[in-house]
This record gives structure tokens, sequence and C-alpha cells, in this order.
């Protein structure tokens, strides 16, 4: 490829003008190759199984090999995004070297899974190549796993509301100076996973892993160890990433941090000469060395949707003051199969600020905190506030707070030596909502009223499920 710059192209574009594409059939043939590297003590890591530990494994640390830094995947992180990023770099230089000595084109780079695109529905099927048991030549094929979530590998689809980029590409901030964690994620030290979960992180990123990956039981896709020994789960991350990109594109004051802690934050993978060594300055353009590529095919951008602009600009409040509790739920809420309701009783906002029509607080943050669990009912829930009694809360997506993923919520839910236990926090900042519902006449200011509904997977199924919020607050700020 002589230094030039590779195109990361959508797999259903490549898949509509040929199931085997070349770009798709190398990867088939490199990934069965790496396969064949695989052994038990994960010696080579050049290896399939050697790669995926480095995002998480089940082998105890005292049987990994000399050297090898495994079980680091950066999640309800702050490097959620540049380690993933660099991990992706790893394994397409190693990918692009297999491709080479097959005698493939060494230019070739790692397609990326759009399943958002709402114009063609389609392309939230898994793309044909990783439906097919035998790719050409009758060869059993490498990029097929069987541990999915149910008719996923036939035609399912991953269910609409766990493709949603919307709420994610919506956030300014990358992080949040107070209570939500933005777009990209919680100020966060090495961490592996627990705690507040960043919006892309969450959705689609979390719903889109549990969608493939299935429930009961749960498959490859589904869980921090395993999730890297799909196939897929490559492109999947080449899509989070490229809407990393397409966030920082819509500009207005979103950009990334510019902490030197994050900036020289290091990560390395991999041993020997087979290693990648880089800090997240080094991978925040594309287009530069070491990364060398760009991200093709996109498709022309839908209209943002516009959320009502309720609160002037000349009285937004400054952030950066720390919230303060309003109320909370005095037991934990069950995330069941069937929608929950948890009723917050709220107490008055104290001092009344000036500028703020009807008392209101600045702001209002709505916090599912210690969300834990040892089976899923359902991926993802929608979180809707003061749907009004027996109403559908489907058919009131004006007040739907937000969308939360289950991915992760199994790891971080037993402590051990990476996790606390404590499980995954999200947070939303409901402040628009709540002023539209004051406007409406649907505010009650001492009690809030939360519904969950569970979506269901491919499949139109749900399961059973112990999974529970520890407790659902309000803050204000
Ligand atoms: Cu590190 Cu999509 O997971």
């Amino acid at each position: 490829m002589a230094g030039g710059i590779v195109d990361r192209r959508d797999v259903w574009v490549l898949s509509d003008e040929s199931v085997w594409h070349p770009t798709i059939e190398w990867y088939a043939k490199a990934v069965g190759a790496m396969k064949k590297r695989d052994t038990p003590d994960l010696a080579d890591p050049t290896s399939f199984a050697h790669l995926a530990a480095i995002h998480g494994t089940n082998l105890q640390p005292n049987r990994w090999p000399a050297g090898a830094k495994l079980h680091e995947c950066q999640h309800s992180s702050w490097y959620f995004l540049p380690w993933h990023r660099i991990y992706l770099h790893h394994f397409e230089k190693i990918v692009r070297a297999t491709v080479v000595e097959l005698g493939g084109p060494d230019d070739w780079a790692l397609p990326y899974w759009n399943y958002s695109d709402s114009t063609r529905p389609a392309t939230r099927q898994l793309p044909p190549a990783f439906r097919r048991k035998t790719m050409p030549g009758r060869r059993a094929n490498p990029l097929y796993v069987a541990e999915r979530a149910p008719t996923i590998n036939d035609r399912g689809a991953v269910p609409l509301d766990d493709v949603d980029v919307e709420d994610a590409l919506a956030e300014i901030a990358f992080t949040e100076p107070d209570e939500t964690p933005g777009f990209g994620g919680p100020v966060t030290d090495w961490w592996h996973g627990g705690g507040p979960v960043g919006s892309l992180e969450s959705l689609p990123h979390g719903s889109v892993h549990v969608a493939v990956g299935g429930i009961s039981p749960p498959g490859l896709m589904s869980r921090f160890n395993t999730a890297a020994l799909d196939p897929v789960f490559w492109l999947h991350h080449a899509n989070i990433d490229r809407l990393w990109e397409v966030w920082l594109g819509r500009k207005n004051g979103r950009a990334n941090p510019d902490a030197r802690r994050w900036l020289d934050k290091r990560f390395s993978m991999g041993t020997g000469t087979v290693s990648t060594d880089l800090a997240v300055k080094e991978v925040l353009d594309t287009k530069k060395a070491p990364l060398r590529y760009r991200y093709g095919d996109m498709p022309r951008r839908p209209a943002p949707r516009r959320r009502p602009a309720l609160v002037a600009a000349d009285t937004t409040p400054e952030r950066g003051r720390p919230a303060k509790l309003a109320g909370a739920t005095d037991r934990p809420v069950a995330l069941g199969a069937t929608p929950t309701t948890a009723d917050v009783d709220v107490a008055a906002p104290g001092r009344r600020r000036r500028g703020v029509a009807g008392g209101l607080p600045q702001r209002v943050y709505l916090k599912l905190e210690n969300v834990t669990g040892s089976s899923l009912a359902a991926g993802a829930y929608n979180v809707y506030v003061n749907v009004p009694e027996g109403a559908d809360p489907n058919e009131h997506q004006d007040h739907r707070a937000g969308r939360i993923s289950m991915f992760g919520v199994l790891e971080s839910s037993g402590a051990d030596d990476t996790h606390s236990g404590s499980g995954l926090t999200f947070s939303f900042e409901i402040t628009e909502l709540v002023r539209r519902l004051e406007a409406a006449g649907d505010w009650d200011s001492s009690r809030l009223r939360v519904v969950f509904v569970p979506v269901p997977d491919a499949a139109g199924q749900l399961y059973e499920g112990d999974v529970s919020v520890g407790r659902v607050s309000v803050f204000y700020g």
C-alpha cells in the first residue's frame, strides 16, 4: 500500500456487490489462518484466541504467556474509545499481514458494520458472509459462529431500539463535568468495567453486543471474556470507532478531552515483534501514521434530530457545580421481562434560582445506580418518565429519558480482581424533558414515576432474569 491511507468500508455496501466481496473473503481466510495458530496457552500473539484474550479471558493470569497483557478492555472507562481504537489497529495489522502471507492485497482494511442506517433496515441483519456455514470452495466458514442470539444467524435483525445512535451523537461533551458521563465516558484511570457508562458505550455499543450474542444462554458477543472471539466483534467496533469520528464531525463544541492524563495514557498489547504500544494522543487523527485509515461509504447524514430548545441560550446555567440528591427509591427495582415502575419521592428544589421558569432546578438528572444481576431478561431497556397511568410507554416517546444496555452487567456484578462488584450506573440529564412535562402539565414536583420497558431480542423474546437497579435517584443541579 506504500504508505497510503486505507479505506475502512461499509460491510453492507461490500455485501451488496457480492456476499464474498474480496475484502470479506480475505478476512475469512485470514481469520481461518489465525485460528489455526490457536493453542490453549495462547503462546502465539498472532493467533485469533490470543488477540481475543487481550480483550478478556477466563484464563487465570498465572497461565498467561510471558509478557502478555491480557484481559484489558476498557469499559465504563474514559479510555473506552481510544483503547478500542488501538486494539483494532493492532488486530488490523495482524490480519493484513496474514492476508499478504496468503497472497492477498497489502491494502486490506477492516470493514465496519453500520447497523443504524434507517434508510436500509436490512443492514440490521448480520452481513450474509457471517451467517453462512461454508465459504467458497465448500470450506467451513471461519466467520460463522453458532453461539449467537436466536434467529440472528438466519434472517433475524438487531432490534431497532438497540441501534439508536442519536442519543449518543446529540451529546455535546466527551465527558460531562457533573452527573452524566457524556459521549465518551467518565473520567477514570485504567478500569476494566463497572461504574458509570458513557452514552456511546451503552448504545448502540452494548445493546448490539447483547443483540448479536443473545441472552439465554449468553453467546460469545454477550460477555467481555468471549466477545472478540466472534469475528463480527471487530466490524462492530470499527463502527463504534467510526461513530466517534461522526460525533466529532457534528462540531458545535464537540471535542476530545485535552487533559494530559487522557492524552498521555499509553496502552500496549501483543508481545515481542508483534506488539503495539501507543499513547492516546497518537491515535486521534486516524489518517496520520501509524493508523492511516479513514472511513469510506459514509451514508448521507440524516438531519440531526432537533430537541426542543426550552432553555434560552442566555439562561444556560454554568456546569460543574455538584448536583444534589433530590430523592431516591429505598429498595432495589427489578429489571425483568415486563415493564416495571419505580416511584421516586422528590424533595422540592432548595433555593430557587433567578431566570428559571417555575422555580425548577437548573438541571435535573435521573440516575440508575448499581445495576447488578447474574442473568438478563433483556439486552436493553427503554426508560420513561411520568407516562400517564395505564398508558403504553412505547406510545409516549416524548417521555423517554433514555435507553440502557445490559452489556457488562454480569461482569460488573461479581467482585473479582478487575471488577468492583457494584454493577453499572447510568445517568441521563432530563432537564429538557422535565421542562416539557411541566409545560404540558405532566410534572409533579414531589414525585417522579420511572418506567423501565424491556426491548425484546431479534426473535421477539424476553427471558427470565434477576437484574435490578440498586437505586433510582433524582439529582438537581
Ligand atoms: Cu470492549 Cu465492545 O467491547
